[in-house]
């Protein structure tokens, strides 16, 4: 395991940015093309412009066991047709690894499923601790008109498997009506081994 000495840094709430952390992911409209559910809208958007999700700014400590992973996720306001700016989502590699969320700013919803079909979702705002038990695929989803912003910790060895909610997604999606946001069943959500 890499020796790593103990430190500090600093996190700020308002913004999500952690001192000293990379920006591990930023991920545009273009690089998420096939996750929402409209299509037409997809390629629409992409024809005026391209646009951020989300970003992600990680610890960059070493993805192994005992080592203790963190880092925060700005996901921004904005819709594609009516479903919500959302993570592209995943489960852990190791299935038997959880997460622990904490709600900075904004508002969100965690969507969660697990490969035996269960499905649940809990809205998020600053000061809530959104618990990813073992098992359970997450994506969390920008409900509001601000940007959400969340920490996250979770096992150094878990590993991120985003292939399988590529291919399947999830039974639910977010969506905006009358301004609201309105959980729905998902007509592409193919269940594993359908
Ligand atoms: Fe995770």
């Amino acid at each position: 395991m890499t020796n790593i000495l103990p430190f500090a840094t600093h996190l700020n709430d308002v913004n999500g940015i952690i001192e000293g952390a990379p920006v591990l992911i930023q991920r545009t409209l273009r690089q998420m093309v096939g996750m929402y559910h409209d299509e037409t809208a997809t390629q629409q958007a992409l024809q005026e412009t391209d646009r951020l999700v989300y970003e992600v700014y990680a610890s960059g400590l070493p993805e192994e066991d005992g080592h203790i992973l963190y880092c925060t996720t700005i996901i921004h306001p904005g819709t594609v047709g009516d479903e919500y700016h959302m993570t592209k989502g995943h489960y852990h590699e190791k299935r038997n690894e959880g997460e622990v969320y904490v709600g900075l700013q904004g508002e969100g919803y965690l969507l969660l499923q697990t490969e035996q079909g269960a499905v649940s979702h809990v809205p998020m705002h600053k000061g809530t601790i959104a618990y990813v038990p073992p098992h359970w695929a997450h994506r969390t989803v920008n409900v509001g008109k601000t940007p959400f912003i969340f920490f996250a910790v979770w096992a150094g060895d878990a590993g991120h498997d985003y292939a399988t909610i590529e291919t399947q997604g999830f039974p639910v999606l977010v969506v905006e009506r009358d301004g609201s946001p309105v959980l729905v069943d998902n007509p592409r959500w193919q269940a594993s081994g359908s």
